[in-house]
């Protein structure tokens, strides 16, 4: 029996190479080819496909998922699963994680892959309950990293103890292409004698050990590989399917895929690289700087984006030293969605705010308290005196202090949602989906003249000037010409749109808007008035934001806020939450005394820097 092989291209491949930017539309017409090809799955939803769906697409994650199965209809569809956490950045309360696990079997996964950032068996519990339910393959992840705590043991009682629980197979969840190929034979080989199931192997291309991984693996009994089609392979990407189908050809290993076939596939996704503007995999040496500090590529180039918007790139030298001694600090987290946000961040404020651990965003504030599930060794003492005080963190599994949500949101958003997918759809991403909601009601009423969501007249503001999504639409019309610049007036907006290569315009990762539109952004907003002229600023002290990002005067949208104009605050007090790198950061006064303005309106973008509040001191 020769080595089994799962398809990534259409969930890890994109998601680790085109920013997981590929639409539904983009994927249909090579779907009967891929279902041809005899691999054992295709894993095709799940990770960031289902956020991006919403927030960047404007697409509906389950539907593509009904679509996806219309199509495919021999091949076992996959997707991953982040634990307790879903296909989000946190943890959810049991019913979402039931309604979620159910739906998604129900619209045709049938294969999940389960994992848990710390390895933490109690954050597998209720997925793989829900998941038992339902009928579909449970595939449990351990998590690889390298550290002084995640020994060959580790994995292998992990690996066991996800057996006891019911898996039914087990995957080595290798997320940043650290696995070595004699490591991967000895925890191959380890783990199917302990454990006696299937196993399949994850890795990531990078510095290009997954291949020699994939190959030892082979040797030691290793039942499935991950691989993608090689447009959409190498770099921080799977290995190329081609690559391993051709290794192990004439072997007791070959895999009987057809080369031929493979290759019409790699064909139709070339040419939709190239339409689309992205690159190829390619491993740049500070990708491969993860053999030296164990920080993933991927985790680096989000570090690149948040300290350009910091204006701050010439420190990133002193960022990847920072995250080993924040990392050991917090226990050795395994770097992958959501601890490699909680490392890198902390590690970004430790450096930018020139003292260590002397802002601390609340993810890391609840990952100290255990909020997580439970670091893979303990915290050290001092940071967690630092961060918590005197409070103890929770020994308890996290998702057992969170209340049941489902039947509030389905009260929260019934004029919005129609089908039950869509308060999953909301459980997750409230905001997200309630705008994406607003966007598909609006396009679907024939009232309004608009072309879909797709027409450059689609959601126009009342007062006639374009919006975000128009903007969109416009770069990627001059995308597809020889326009290279072009500016234009909108209600008295200026908007300039200079054509920067197709890495500029397609926006990043990480960020909501693409880089262009900021000019628009600041062009529509008067300059802030200069408070300085209007305020006697003597006695009073100013609390400025430590970092570019988003100022919230409330702790969440129907909260009342942590102050008001006149309110006595003591030092240390929270003022407000600036959301930047995707955390929240609570900014606390530095002094005591009365507030006496706040100089930014809720909800706004603040510069790093810039004025929030005055306090006349006590
Ligand atoms: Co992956």
């Amino acid at each position: 029996m020769g080595l089994k092989i799962t398809d990534t291209t259409l969930r890890d491949g994109h998601q680790s190479l085109w920013a997981t930017r590929m639409r539904t539309k983009d994927m249909l017409p090579i779907l009967e080819k891929l279902d041809a090809v005899g691999y054992h799955s295709l894993e095709v939803w799940g990770g960031a496909t289902f956020d991006v769906c919403m927030r960047y697409l404007n697409e509906d994650p389950w539907e593509r998922l009904r679509t996806l199965k219309k199509y495919i209809k021999r091949t076992p569809l996959q997707m991953l699963l982040r634990g307790q956490s879903l296909v989000g950045y946190q943890h959810y309360p049991d019913d979402v994680v039931e309604a979620f696990i159910n739906k998604m079997v129900e619209n045709g996964i049938d294969i999940i892959r389960i994992f848990d950032a710390l390895n933490d068996l109690r954050n597998f519990e209720a997925p793989m309950r829900v998941a038992s339910r339902t009928g579909a393959h449970i595939q449990a992840a351990v998590v690889y990293t390298i550290s002084p705590v995640h020994t060959t043991e580790h994995y292998v009682e992990t690996a066991v103890s996800l057996a006891q629980m019911g898996a039914h197979s087990i995957c080595i969840k290798d997320m940043a292409g650290l696995l070595t190929p004699y490591k991967a034979y000895e925890l191959v080989k380890l783990i199917k004698e302990r454990v006696g199931l299937p196993v399949q192997l994850h890795s990531h291309y990078i510095g290009g050990l997954a291949l020699g991984a994939y190959l030892k693996a082979a040797e030691a009994g290793v039942d499935v590989v991950d691989t993608a089609s090689v447009p959409l392979a190498f770099g921080s990407s799977q290995p190329p399917v081609e690559t391993v189908v051709r290794a192990l050809q004439g072997t007791p290993y070959d895999t009987g895929l057809d080369l031929h076939l493979l290759f019409e596939i790699a064909a139709y996704f070339e040419d939709l690289r190239k339409s689309l503007g992205y690159e190829r995999g390619v491993t740049r040496i500070n990708d491969m700087r993860v053999f030296e500090h164990q920080v993933p590529g991927g985790m680096i180039s989000n570090l690149v984006t948040q300290l350009e918007e910091q204006k701050a790139l010439h420190r990133l030298p002193e960022v990847l030293e920072e995250i080993p001694r924040v990392r050991a600090e917090l226990g050795y987290p395994p770097l992958v969605t959501p601890t490699s946000q909680i490392v890198g961040t902390q590690a970004v404020l430790n450096v930018l705010t020139g003292e260590r651990y002397k802002l601390i965003p609340g993810e890391v504030r609840a990952y100290v308290e255990g909020h997580y599930g439970r670091p893979p060794a303990p915290v050290d003492p001092e940071v967690a005196r630092k961060i918590l005080g005197d409070k103890k963190p929770i020994t308890c599994r996290p998702a057992d202090l969170l209340e049941p949500k489902m039947d509030k949101i389905r009260e929260e958003i019934k004029d919005l949602a129609r089908l039950e997918e869509d308060f999953i759809s909301y459980a997750l991403f409230p905001q997200v989906a309630r705008k994406y909601f607003e966007n598909r009601n609006r396009s679907a009423d024939p009232a309004v003249p608009v072309n879909g969501n797709q027409g450059p007249k689609a959601g126009r503001k009342e007062d006639g000037s374009m919006n975000l999504q128009e903007i969109k639409e416009l770069i990627k019309l001059i995308d597809q010409t020889d326009i290279a610049e072009l500016s234009l007036e909108s209600a008295g907006v200026r908007v300039a749109i200079r054509k920067a290569g197709a890495q500029g315009i397609i926006p990043a990762p990480e960020k909501e808007a693409p880089p262009v539109p900021v000019q628009a952004r600041e062009a529509a907003a008067p300059p802030a008035p200069e408070r300085e002229k209007n305020v006697d600023i003597s006695g009073l002290t100013v609390i400025r934001s430590p970092m570019v990002g988003t100022f919230y005067r409330a702790p969440a949208p129907d909260a009342p806020p942590f102050v008001q104009v006149g309110d006595q605050v003591t030092k240390g007090q929270i003022l407000c939450i600036i959301e930047a790198m995707k955390l929240m950061n609570e900014i606390e006064s530095e002094v005591s005394g009365e507030i006496v303005d706040i100089l930014v309106e809720n909800g706004q973008p603040v510069e790093y820097g810039q004025e929030l509040f005055l306090i006349r001191e006590k």
